[in-house]
Formats: C-alpha cells, structure tokens, sequence
C-alpha cells in the first residue's frame, strides 16, 4: 500500500464530476487499499477517490477517527467503501454541522444537510447494498459523494460566510500554485 498525494483547493480535478466505476479490478481494489491508507495517516474521517487525483466514483469513509477524538489508540484502523455512491432518499429537516475537508486544510464551515439519508452503493465484492443512515456518518457521505459531483464544502455555506472564507480559500490557492506548479509550467494547467 502506499500513501497518495491529496489534491487541496485550487486543482481542477477537485471540482470535475467523476465516472462511475464499471467493475472491480486489481487497479481499483488497489486504489482503495491506498485511499485507506491515506485517509488514516491524514487522520481523516472520509476521502474521496477525485481528492487523489482519480476520476472514479467510490469513497472510503472512517467515523471513528473523529470519535476517538484525535487521540492514539491501540484499535486498529477501520474504514468502510461506498462504490457509486447515490442519495435514493433524504431526510426533511436540514441540519447544521460544522464540516472540514483533506482538500482544504485549515479551513471549517458550518454546512446545512439533510440529517439523515438512504444510500445505494456496491460494496468491496461488488453487491448492491442499501442503507439507511444518520448522525456523523450520514454527513461525512453527503460530503464525499458531492466531491464525486465535484463539489466542495464551501460551495454550500451562505453567501456572508463564502465572503468570509474567500480570503482564505485564495491563500490555499497560491500555497497550491508556489508548492507544486514549477514556474516554468505555470500556464500549463494539467
Ligand atoms: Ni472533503
């Protein structure tokens, strides 16, 4: 397994939809395996498979790490997949929740969503599943499954918080820009 490089704010892949995943190969159970990887070592709680670089829709998600509270445990590292992910059903009520993302690092909004959510996925050995889900876990995959459709967070504050935001979000842009596009290549955007 090995640990992938997270987009951050500013990469065009973040805001791309992604296709669906058309069946299970050893590229895409490797794929998986190394979003897991990446997601623990990020001590992230969700990841999405545009947050690496790949255009596929499939997600890993891990509630417990924010649970355990940011605390070392002895417990092995769990995580869950979601493969093209679908919102068959949500909840009336939205309800806020403050949100945080890999892709956007230092930054946290308050998001309204739906609390609670029905999701038709295939799992690892490629069934159909359907759950019905609440709380922290029906959050982090309204979360990735729009980085699928190419949305982010922030994309879904209010209009006086974006304005907030928008300082830092240029600053994360520039960082991204000086760090990984040498100047030579600056006009050749991938
Ligand atoms: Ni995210």
């Amino acid at each position: 397994m090995s640990i992938l490089r997270i987009l951050t704010y500013g990469d065009d892949r973040l805001q791309t939809p992604a296709k669906a995943v058309e069946k299970i190969t050893p590229e895409i159970r490797k794929l998986i395996a190394d979003m897991a990887e990446t997601m623990h070592a990020a001590k992230g709680v969700g990841l999405a498979a545009t947050q690496v670089g790949v255009m596929a829709r499939l997600c890993v998600v891990n509630p417990e790490a924010r649970e355990g509270g940011g605390e070392e445990t002895s417990k092995p590292a769990g995580h869950r997949v979601f493969i093209n992910p679908q919102i068959i059903w949500t909840s009336d009520e939205d309800v806020p929740m403050s949100e945080g993302c890999l892709s956007l690092p230092g930054i946290e909004a308050e998001v309204f969503r739906p609390s609670a959510i029905r999701v038709r996925y295939r799992d690892e050995r490629w069934q159909v599943r359907e759950e019905e889900m609440s709380g922290l876990l029906a959050r982090i995959l309204q979360h990735e499954i729009d980085h699928l459709d190419g949305v982010l967070f922030v994309d879904r504050v209010g209009f006086v918080r974006r304005h907030v935001l928008a300082g830092q979000l240029r600053k994360l842009r520039k960082e991204r820009e000086s760090i990984f596009v040498p100047a030579a290549l600056a006009g050749d955007k991938g």
